[in-house]
């Protein structure tokens, strides 16, 4: 039988992205953190980056054009003061990065830099051409690993936060031998990722699956802007494959994209063509899916010169050669599949979340950078910054406080136990509904029919009494998808990826503002 227990530390890190790992180390050497990861540590939205991470580093760049691409892709959502503290920010923690031991392309010393939609110039740094976010997790967790002061659990579920008198004091986890232990830290931080699983099409790995987002929401704390989901536009669409991604770079050295009929259309949409936002181009990819009664749009490359593809883009062609398709002849079927959540935990500057004693960066958040509509590799750069703020703020005000001698007297939910179902098969409803109903497109009709559904989801799902992650991860998949949908549903306007087809036009005199989301857990 499996005996709970309790584990005391400083700093508990909920994740193990580049978030969280840059917040671990970010703790004073004489305090203990614990890092609880749901898998393995290489298991993250983080290392499966392809592109890079923008930054000012050329003498030719300037922060104030960073900043001017980031807002101007933000739709006018996005705190100005954050954008600019983020970018100004970036090259130095760039430079940590090398210093640490990664290793991006560089030529006689210098970075070398590519170019991705939305971006006015080049300025994304990248490694193994587009192996970026497996180079810097290299790097990172040596680093952890090497940290005497940081301890590592992989494969160990947080089932949810401990709070008492709305305060958070670490969480309950189920370890990799699946015995409960309630974790109490002195700080909190969350840095648990994205919830690209809520879509049927996604670039997330398995893992992403809104934990965070979910864990907070139940414990009382403030979302904010979950109603803005970002579709990458070129997903490999390969009936029967898992969908990876193919990276904007290869946008950003020429490629093209092409309608069934070999048609090149983005010109047509907008004057930056393949080169355009995000939200731009995945709503014209999904417009001329519509008009050309075909499932998918093309990336070519074959005007491009080969070596320079190949040499550029190992993982991709090696990715697509094992269909057949070589990416400097043929075209790449692809088409726009969930890729990132920019709404989450609303922070502060520092990563301060709206309960004490609990700290949050990365994806899980929604701190200002990205407004409406992310733009192009500023997400490793604010886990960066934001892991490090996070960090830094959790240990300082950990050092401040004395020591737990006991566990406080926290009551357990109590959890009645449902009929037995069939969990998998739930999640795949949910992932189709939310991607036929929630996706680039989305008008209240739509919606509703999605809230309904999600409700009929929920009124089993969330009685159930679950002992295994994948029920775990379910109700947190529910959970965030209903938050998606509400948000969606209140938000009467189009903005950035928010594209609402009954009501097509920015609205800024009612919309020019976040959208909270708060559960009163006052009183139980
Ligand atoms: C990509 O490589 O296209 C992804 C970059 C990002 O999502 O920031």
């Amino acid at each position: 039988s499996q005996r709970a227990y309790h584990r005391y530390t400083d700093m508990l890190v909920i994740g193990g992205g580049l978030a969280g790992l840059r917040a671990a180390n970010a703790a004073g050497i004489n305090q203990n953190v614990l890092v609880v990861t749901k898998d393995v540590l290489r298991e993250s939205n983080s290392n499966y980056a392809q592109g890079g991470i923008a930054g000012v580093l050329d003498p030719d760049d300037c922060f104030e054009s960073h900043v001017s691409d980031t807002l101007a892709a933000g739709g006018n959502l996005c705190d100005h003061d954050v954008v600019d503290m983020v970018i100004r920010e970036g090259p130095r923690r760039i430079e940590e990065l090398v210093r640490w031991g990664t290793q991006f392309d560089s030529s006689d010393g210098e970075f070398l830099l590519g170019r991705e939609g939305g971006h006015s110039r080049e300025r994304i740094v990248h490694a193994r051409g587009d192996a970026t976010g497996a180079e810097i997790m290299r790097a990172v967790i040596e680093k952890t690993r090497k940290a005497k002061n940081i301890e590592i659990w992989e494969n160990s579920f947080t089932v949810d936060l401990l709070t008492y008198e709305g305060r958070c004091h670490g969480a309950i986890i189920v370890d990799h031998h699946g015995q409960p232990v309630m974790v109490w830290a002195k700080e909190t931080v969350l840095c648990t990722g994205g919830a690209g699983q809520v879509y049927r099409e996604s670039t997330n790995p398995s893992v992403a699956t809104g934990d965070g987002t979910s864990l907070a929401y139940r414990a009382g704390v403030e979302l904010r802007d979950m109603e803005f989901v970002q579709f990458h536009p070129t997903v490999l669409y390969i009936a029967g494959s898992s969908r990876s991604l193919i990276t904007e770079a290869v946008r950003g050295e020429g490629a093209h994209l092409v309608d069934a009929a070999g048609h090149r259309f983005m010109p047509e949409y907008d004057d930056r063509a393949e080169l355009a936002p995000r939200d731009v181009v995945s709503q014209a990819i999904i417009r001329q899916m519509d008009k050309t009664k075909h499932s998918n749009v093309y990336l070519d490359l074959s005007h491009l010169d080969a070596d320079m593809v190949r040499g550029r883009f190992p993982g991709i062609a090696e990715a697509c050669g094992k269909f057949g398709l070589d990416i400097t002849s043929d075209r790449i079927p692809v088409r726009p599949g969930a890729h990132y959540i920019i709404g989450g935990v609303a922070v502060d500057r520092q990563g301060r979340t709206s309960m004490p004693g609990l700290w949050a960066a990365g994806e899980v958040t929604s701190s200002g950078l990205h407004g409406a509509n992310r733009l192009a590799s500023n997400s490793l750069l604010e886990g960066l910054v934001y892991g490090a703020h996070a960090g830094e703020a959790a240990s300082r005000s950990a050092a401040e406080k004395p020591h737990l001698l006991t566990a406080l007297p926290i009551s357990q939910p109590v959890h009645k136990s449902g009929e037995a179902f069939d969990v998998a098969d739930v999640r795949v409803s949910l992932k189709s509904l939310m991607g036929r109903l929630a996706s680039v497109e989305r008008n209240a009709e739509g919606l509703r029919e999605a809230s309904d559904s999600i409700r009929s989801f929920a009124a089993y799902v969330m009685q159930h009494q679950f002992t295994d992650v994948e029920g775990w991860e379910l109700q947190n998949l529910l959970l965030t998808a209903s938050c998606i949908v509400e948000a969606a549903l209140v938000r009467t306007e189009s903005r950035g990826v928010h594209f609402r087809s009954d009501f097509p036009k920015p609205d800024d005199e009612n919309w020019r503002r976040h959208l909270k989301i708060r559960v009163d857990v006052e009183g139980g």
